[in-house]
C-alpha cells in the first residue's frame, strides 16, 4: 500500500497513529536538528519532520561548547538529497501535535515525524515555483502545463469544473434530457467561424470538417423522436483567439422538441439557477430580466450588457431609427461635431464631477486608441459652482440644464458624451462605459447579473458586399409573423427571430433559437443567404430531407462551458479552466502542435504542402 492517508486528511484526532503518506516535496526548511518538509498531493499539504536527537554533541572548547555530531551531519546530508523540490517520496511515522500551529492549513495542527523515507522518483528542479504564487510566465507555465496543474489554485479550477459538469448532468437528467454523443468527423456546420478540416485517406481529395457545434445532429435527434437531448461536447472553430475564445472549447449543448421559446428559456433559466444555488449558494427569487436586442443596443451599445452597474445610455438627439422621436437638445447652435452627428449619446458617471483634467484626458486617450477609434468625448460636470461643460462656448446654461435633466443628473455627477454615426458611436460608448465600470470598481467578479437578450434579428447585412448573413446560424426560424418576408426577400433587415442569448456580467454564456423544421422555409433561408439550390442540397440535403419525414417543431440552446466555469471561478481567462489549452496563436506549446507530418502520411493523403 503506497499510503494510508492523503496529504489533506490528517487532523489532531489522528495524533498517535502511525501513517504512510506519499506526495511531492514542495518546500524544505532546514533548522539544524530538524528538517520541516511540506509534502503535497491533490488533497492538500502536510508538514513532515525529520529530526535528529543529539544532533549537537559536546565540543572540545570546554563547558557549554557544542559541535554537530559528524555522523548526524552525514545522515542529514543523505536525507536532504532525498528531498529535492518536486521529488516524489513516501514517508511513514507517527502523527503528533505541532508546536506552531498553522491556521491556514486544514492539516495545520499536526505533523508527521518521519521514521522512514523512501524516494519513489527524483525530479529535476522545476522551471518555476509550484505554489499558488508562482514566478513562471504564461508561455513557460503552458510548456510545462503538467507542473502548472500541480498548483492548488489551478487544481481548484478543475474541481469547480467537475462539480459544475455533475450539476449540469443532474439537472438535465432530472428533466428527462438524454445525453447522446454525436460524431466529430462530419461535414461543415456553419456557426460563423472557419472549419478545421481533416483529410480522408480512404476518400482521396475529400475532407471531413470538425464540428463547430453539433447543431444539425441535435436537430436530427429531434426528428428521431429523442425529445430532449444534451451533450457536454467539444466544438472546434478556427477563429481569432481572445481571453474567452479557444479553438476547441466545450459546450453544454441542448435541444428540445414540441417547445416554444418560453419553454426553452424557463428550462435553462432553471438550469442556471440550479448552478448558481448548488455552486455559489446564490438564489434568484425573481425571473432573470429580459431585454430585446434593440433595447440592449440602444441602452448599452452591445448585445451583452453588463448589468452589474448602471450608466445606461441617453441620447441628446432623436434616435435615427425609423419611427423614433425625441427632442433634439444639441443641434443648431454651431457646434459642428454635434450638428453633423447622426447620434449624440452619453453616460452619466455618478459622483465623478471631481475628476481631474488628467483623469478626463486619460478617458479621451482611451477612446482614441485605434481599437476604439473615437474622436473624443464632451464632458459636462455638475460641481458646487454649477454645470460646466467642455463646450460652454456653444451652449447656454439653459441648454446644459436640459442635458442634465435628460440624464437625471445630480450635483457631483459627470456626463461623458460622444457623437458620430449611430451604431459606431454606441459601440465606442460601450467600451467607455465598461472602462468606467472597471475604473470605478463596479464590475465585482463576485456579483452575478444574468439576463436574457431576446428578439435578435434573423439576418445581418455585410456593409461592403451587401450579402446577408445569419445572425445566429442558418437553422434559426424567423418569427412566424415575419416569415413571409423571407420568401419574398423583402425588408430582410427587419425580420426578427425567436433567438436568445444568456448573458451574465457582460459575457455571452449561451445562446439558442427556435429552429426551422420545414423544408421550404429552410430552402428560402439558404436562398437569402446566397446559396444556390444545388449548393444548399449538397451541403445540407440530409437535414432538409429529414424535415420531410415528420420533423417536430423544436428548438434549443448551447452554453459555453469553459466560459461559465471561469465566470463562476471569478476569472476572465478561460485557459485557466482548460487542462491543456492553446496559446493565442492556436498552438499547444507543450506538445508542440500543430506540427509537420511525414511525407509518407502526406502522400497517402494525396496532399502537397507548399513552401
Ligand atoms: P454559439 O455559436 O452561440 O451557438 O455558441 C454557444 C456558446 O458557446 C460559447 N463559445 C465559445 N467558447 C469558447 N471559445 C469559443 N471559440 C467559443 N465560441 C462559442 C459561447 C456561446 O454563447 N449551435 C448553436 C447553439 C444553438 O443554437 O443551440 C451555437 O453553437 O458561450
Amino acid at each position: 500500500m503506497y499510503r494510508t492517508h492523503t496529504c489533506g486528511e490528517l487532523r489532531l484526532t489522528d495524533a498517535g497513529k502511525t501513517v504512510t503518506l506519499a506526495g511531492w516535496v514542495q518546500r524544505v526548511r532546514d533548522l539544524g536538528p530538524f528538517l520541516f518538509v511540506d509534502l503535497r498531493d491533490r488533497y492538500g499539504i502536510t508538514q513532515i519532520v525529520v529530526e535528529w536527537l543529539d544532533y549537537h554533541v559536546k565540543g572540545e572548547g570546554g563547558l557549554g561548547s557544542f559541535v554537530v555530531d559528524p555522523a548526524k551531519r552525514a545522515e542529514k546530508v543523505e536525507t536532504l538529497a532525498k528531498l529535492g523540490r518536486e521529488f516524489v517520496v513516501q514517508v511513514s511515522g507517527p502523527v503528533r501535535q505541532r508546536d506552531n500551529e498553522n491556521p491556514n492549513l486544514p492539516t495545520g495542527e499536526i505533523e508527521v515525524l518521519v521514521t522512514e523515507l523512501k524516494v519513489l522518483n527524483a525530479a529535476k528542479t522545476p522551471p518555476f515555483t509550484i505554489e499558488e504564487e508562482t514566478d513562471g510566465g504564461d508561455e513557460l507555465r503552458m510548456k510545462y502545463r503538467y507542473l502548472d496543474l500541480r498548483r492548488a489554485n489551478i487544481r481548484r479550477n478543475f474541481e469547480l469544473r467537475h462539480r459544475m459538469a455533475m450539476e449540469v448532468r443532474n439537472y438535465l437528467s432530472a428533466h428527462h434530457f438524454l445525453e447522446v454523443e454525436t460524431p466529430v468527423l462530419i461535414k461543415s456546420t456553419p456557426e460563423g467561424a472557419r472549419d478545421f478540416v481533416v483529410p480522408s485517406r480512404m476518400n482521396s481529395g475529400e475532407f471531413y470538417a470538425l464540428p463547430q457545434s453539433p447543431q444539425t445532429f441535435k436537430q436530427l435527434l429531434m426528428v428521431a423522436g429523442f425529445d430532449r437531448y444534451f451533450q457536454i461536447v467539444k466544438c472546434f472553430r478556427d477563429e481569432d483567439l481572445r481571453q474567452d475564445r479557444q479553438p476547441e472549447f466545450t459546450q453544454i449543448d441542448c435541444e428540445m422538441a414540441f417547445v416554444e421559446q418560453e419553454d426553452i428559456l424557463n428550462t435553462f433559466e432553471g438550469m442556471a439557477k440550479h448552478l448558481f444555488k448548488s455552486i455559489h449558494e446564490v438564489e434568484f427569487s425573481e425571473a432573470f430580466p429580459r431585454m430585446s436586442f434593440d433595447e440592449a443596443m440602444k441602452g448599452y451599445g452591445c448585445d451583452k450588457p453588463d448589468l452589474r452597474f448602471g450608466m445606461k445610455f441617453q441620447s441628446l438627439t432623436p434616435d435615427p431609427s425609423p419611427g423614433e422621436r425625441g427632442e433634439d437638445l444639441v443641434r443648431g447652435v454651431g457646434f459642428k461635431v454635434f450638428d453633423e452627428a447622426e447620434l449624440v449619446v452619453g453616460i452619466n458617471a455618478e459622483g465623478c464631477a471631481g475628476w481631474s483634467r488628467k483623469q478626463t484626458d486619460a478617458l479621451i486617450e482611451f477612446v482614441k486608441r485605434p481599437q476604439i477609434g473615437a474622436t473624443g468625448i464632451v464632458f459636462l460636470k455638475w460641481t458646487e459652482e454649477g454645470l460646466k461643460s467642455t463646450v460652454d462656448k456653444f451652449y447656454t446654461p439653459e441648454h446644459l440644464q436640459k442635458w442634465a435633466e435628460r440624464f437625471c443628473m445630480k450635483q457631483g455627477d459627470l456626463l461623458c458624451i460622444m457623437a458620430g454615426k449611430a451604431d459606431k458611436t454606441r459601440k465606442q460608448l460601450n467600451e467607455l462605459r465598461l472602462h468606467m465600470g472597471d475604473l470605478l470598481g463596479l464590475r465585482d467578479p463576485k456579483v452575478f447579473k444574468p439576463l436574457w437578450v431576446i428578439d435578435f434579428p434573423l439576418l445581418e447585412q455585410d456593409e461592403e458586399t451587401g450579402r446577408w448573413h445569419a445572425m445566429h446560424h442558418p437553422f434559426t426560424a424567423p418569427k412566424p409573423e415575419d416569415a413571409q418576408k423571407l420568401f419574398d426577400q423583402q425588408d430582410l433587415g427587419s425580420v426578427r427571430a425567436n433567438a436568445y442569448d444568456l448573458v451574465i456580467n457582460g459575457t455571452e454564456i449561451g445562446g439558442g433559437s427556435i429552429r426551422i423544421h420545414d423544408r421550404t422555409m429552410q430552402e428560402a433561408m439558404f436562398r437569402v443567404l446566397g446559396f444556390t439550390d444545388d449548393d444548399a442540397r449538397y451541403k445540407f440535403g440530409f437535414l432538409m430531407d429529414a424535415f420531410e419525414y415528420g420533423a417536430p417543431p423544436h428548438g434549443g440552446a448551447a452554453f459555453g462551458f469553459d466560459r461559465w466555469v471561469s465566470l463562476f471561478g471569478h476569472r476572465t481567462d478561460i485557459r485557466e479552466f482548460i487542462a491543456f489549452p492553446k496559446n493565442n496563436s492556436g498552438r499547444d506549446v507543450m506538445i508542440d502542435a500543430p506540427s509537420r507530418i511525414d511525407q509518407i502520411q502526406l502522400d497517402e493523403l494525396g496532399i502537397t504542402v507548399k513552401g
